[in-house]
């Protein structure tokens, strides 16, 4: 048996048939080819699945596709306009990105707390990404990268989809 959901990703609306028990890292991967986003652990302990969702960041490890239904979701696909987001660009500058497996849950989750905390201080942005685990920066770098985008202009970029936090 497959659900018809709605769905808007990255601005665009999609009409999907999903199985009830689809993720939707799953959905967005293998339905809307949106590899950006990486699945890690699959239970929701490791951050890698990161999206936001109506602007708030989520594991969608954890989320059924049935529960995304009338949604907006971004994926790290939808932060990058012609260039990269300047979030993007700082983790690249800084080093934050080693292998690069955690940065497009970890840079959404960043983008997340900016959206509603401009300049936040180091333990604040070492709170917000204690659920996107790193094994190769050692955080420092990463801290780095989203405290030089702290009170930029330019990080208040719209996403698609974005939303402020309720
Ligand atoms: S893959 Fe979702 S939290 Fe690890
Ligand atoms: S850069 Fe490799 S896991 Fe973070």
């Amino acid at each position: 048996m497959k659900v018809r959901i709605n769905v808007i990703v990255n601005g665009e609306k999609h009409h999907l048939e999903v199985k009830p028990n689809h993720t939707l890292v799953d959905v967005l991967r293998e339905e809307l080819s949106l590899t950006g986003t990486k699945k890690g652990c699959g239970s929701g302990k490791c951050g890698s699945c990161t999206v936001l969702m109506d602007g708030r960041p989520v594991n969608s490890c954890l989320i059924l596709a049935p529960q995304a239904d009338g949604r907006e979701v971004v994926t790290i696909e939808g932060l990058a306009g012609r260039e990269p987001h300047p979030l993007q660009k700082a983790f690249a500058e800084k080093g934050a990105i080693q292998c690069g497996y955690c940065a497009p849950g970890m840079i959404l989750t960043a983008k997340a707390l900016l959206d509603v905390n401009p300049n936040p201080q180091e333990e604040e942005i070492r709170f917000a990404i204690a659920g996107n685990l790193c094994r190769c920066t050692g955080y420092s770098k990463t801290v780095e990268a989203i405290r030089s985008c702290a009170n930029s202009s330019r990080n208040n970029r719209p996403s698609a989809g974005r939303k402020a936090y309720a």
